[in-house]
């Protein structure tokens, strides 16, 4: 559609918008706390943050998204009931392989983001691959796309001054089966991710650490000198990943 079609192509860059953007990348941060449930969050600006989500990049352009945004109250709590018990599963798994000992009720305060969006996945757009991508390599092209699609989400959420973070566990059996029912989404459909969006509280920058890139770039072949061994590994997880005991949510 023409309408579609940016006014100038390639767009112009200019030194402001490259920091800007840099600056966007790098200020993004799953916000897990502090949402401020009585401030509202206008249509238009779920809007744009969708619309930025619309136009990530997808294998064979098949746009296997669809998104459902939900202001209800009493869903939303609901869903939060939801994750509260598939948490019960996830926290005993948790202690029995790895002895780490988490409370039901950490991380509900999304609960308090008053829009929540629901990410879906139509994997009926498979289609849209050519036949040898399809049968070789579909789940990873089109759970990628759907990946674009959030972060392009989670990004223009940022843009516009609002906090917003990840739900993963709504793609586990449980909670899909139940959201599914909840919500009334049609069989073939398959839930993504829940990204509880809202404006955020003040608070001091969450620093979530990233390794270096000297670490992890290479030139021209793999240099086998930053090969990690195992005990490295380990350390990372410990230090910079979320099992880390100092990883600050
Ligand atoms: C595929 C994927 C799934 C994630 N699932 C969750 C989740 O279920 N709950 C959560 O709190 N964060 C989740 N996260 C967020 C990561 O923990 C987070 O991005 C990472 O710790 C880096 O922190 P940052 O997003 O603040 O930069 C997920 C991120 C990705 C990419």
């Amino acid at each position: 559609m023409a309408s579609e079609i940016p006014e100038q192509y390639p767009p112009s860059r200019s030194a402001e918008p490259v920091e800007a953007f840099f600056d966007l990348v790098r200020r993004r941060r799953s916000i897990r706390t502090g949402f401020l449930k009585d401030k509202p969050v206008p249509d238009e600006l779920i809007e744009k943050i969708l619309e930025a989500g619309r136009w990530a990049p997808s294998a064979g352009n098949s746009q296997p998204w669809e998104f459902i945004v939900i202001r209800n109250p009493e869903t939303r709590e609901k869903i939060v009931e939801i994750f509260k018990a598939q948490m019960r599963d996830k926290i005993e798994i948790e202690e029995v392989t790895r002895g780490q000992r988490r409370r039901v009720n950490a991380g509900v305060d999304f609960r308090h983001a008053p829009v929540h969006v629901l990410v879906l996945g139509d994997p009926r757009t498979n289609d849209a691959y050519p036949m040898r991508t399809k049968l070789d390599k579909w789940e990873a092209h089109y759970f990628s796309s759907l990946a674009n699609c959030v972060l392009q989400i989670l990004l223009a959420a940022e843009v516009l001054g609002l906090g917003s973070m990840y739900i993963s566990d709504v793609a586990s059996p449980y909670f899909s089966v139940m959201l599914k029912h909840l919500l009334g989404i049609p069989e073939p459909l398959q839930i993504y991710h829940l990204l509880p969006i809202g404006f955020v509280k003040p608070s001091p920058t969450i620093h979530h650490p990233r390794r270096p890139l000297e670490e992890m770039l290479h030139h021209e072949r793999y240099d086998c000198s930053k090969f990690r061994t195992e005990a490295q590994l380990q350390e990372f997880m410990q230090t910079m990943s979320i099992r880390g005991a100092d990883y600050r949510f």
